[in-house]
């Protein structure tokens, strides 16, 4: 019996097999490294002093996926792989509707011919487009504004009919907000290829000296301080949020769940704690409003509260210093 993690190497895959592996789950990890190090399999070691089975291959091979879950006597499915930059996506929209859509199609095909009906699957807040009101709750309106946000969505109306066929699958859509920090041991974490996208990991970079400033893009938004607003969640509660999930799939369903604090932060209030955790200077430029972002855009985390027992425990502080230990003892990643 066993938990298959698909991109279980990646950012979120790792931090979620260290936490199920402490909750005393068997995993197999599946990953083709894409964008991830076979070297975050031999640091889960050593965080849980267990050894994960490891398996180097892609979700859109359905007969080898349908293989592993059959000689793994899988028992469910915990779904992170794909491709996640918005920018790349506008760029190669087949590229993202071949890894995110079509992968999760071969990998939902070998999960049925194995008889494999559970599933966590890793959604995103960007489902939710520009939200009309805020908090957004799960019932709010779905509209994706680029080609990564459309393969999540139309990922998700897939997992909606495929219930409604067969009410016999237990699906957990989760659609994260924000995901920022490490696992508090700083031997785990985030390690973007190239130059970061992302708010935290270009701070932390900036702190660190790998990168010279950070460009905010826009301070005229109807915000306090006029900087973009985001619900940012520390990687080991949205981790944990996974196991949540699973433990409450005993029931068939299939559910949407925000993972979000519930608590916006601006980029200046996180640009603030970072300076204060870290005590380095972040030097920053102010810079136009960046294609496609939002004013502002935080959940509420209610549902998942109410109906998995779970809740975000890590305030900004936390993220910020956890992120930071990562940097410090990691400056170029993994390599
Ligand atoms: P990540 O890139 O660190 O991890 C994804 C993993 O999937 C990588 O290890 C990669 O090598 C692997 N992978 C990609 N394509 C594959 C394929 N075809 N076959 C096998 N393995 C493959 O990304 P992450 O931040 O850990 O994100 C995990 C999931 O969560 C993704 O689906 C992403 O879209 C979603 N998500 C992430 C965020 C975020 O901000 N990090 C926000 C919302 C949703
Ligand atoms: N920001 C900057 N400068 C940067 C990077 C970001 O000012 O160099 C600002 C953005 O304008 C935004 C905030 O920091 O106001 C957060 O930006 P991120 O790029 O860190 O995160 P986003 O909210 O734009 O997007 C993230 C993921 C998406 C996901 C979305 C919702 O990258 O994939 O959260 O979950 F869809």
């Amino acid at each position: 019996m066993s938990i298959l993690v698909t991109g279980g190497t990646g950012y979120i895959g790792s931090h979620t097999c260290v936490e199920l592996l402490n909750a005393g789950h068997e995993i197999v990890i599946l990953d083709n490294l894409n964008n991830s190090h076979l070297e975050a399999v031999r640091r889960i070691e050593r965080i849980t002093g267990k050894k994960p089975v490891f398996i180097q291959g892609d979700i859109r091979d359905t007969q080898f996926i349908q293989k592993v879950l059959i000689d793994n006597k899988s028992t469910a499915v915990i779904h992170f792989a794909g491709l996640k930059a918005v920018g790349e996506s506008c760029e190669q929209p087949l590229k993202y509707y071949d890894y995110n859509v079509n992968g999760t199609l071969c990998l939902l095909n070998a999960m049925q011919q194995a008889g494999v009906k559970t599933l966590v699957f890793s959604s995103s807040a960007t489902v939710y487009g520009d939200p009309e009101k805020l908090p957004i709750q799960e019932n709010s309106p779905l509209k994706a504004t680029n080609p990564y946000g459309r393969s999540k969505l139309i990922v998700e109306e897939m997992l909606r009919d495929l219930y409604a066929s067969d009410p016999n699958w237990h699906i957990a859509i989760l659609r994260y907000f924000n995901p920022v920090g490490a696992h508090k041991s700083g031997l785990i974490g985030e390690d973007p290829k190239g130059i970061p996208n992302n708010l935290m990991p270009i701070v932390a970079q900036v702190a660190g000296g790998r990168r010279e400033k950070l460009h905010i893009w826009g301070n005229d938004y109807p915000t306090p301080d006029g900087t973009g607003v985001r619900d940012y969640i520390h990687i080991v509660d949205l981790a944990i949020g996974h196991l949540k999930a699973l433990e409450a799939l005993d029931s068939a369903q299939c559910t949407a769940f925000n993972l979000g604090t519930g608590q916006g932060y601006s980029v200046m209030e996180v640009i603030h704690a970072f300076e204060h955790v870290s005590n380095k200077k972040i030097t920053y430029e102010m810079a136009p409003r960046r294609s496609g972002d939002i004013a502002e855009c935080y959940a509420d985390p209610h549902l998942a509260k109410e109906q998995l027992g779970w809740e975000a425990k890590h305030g900004l502080r936390e993220m910020c210093e956890d992120m930071w230990n990562w940097q410090v003892k990691n400056p170029q990643g993994y390599q």
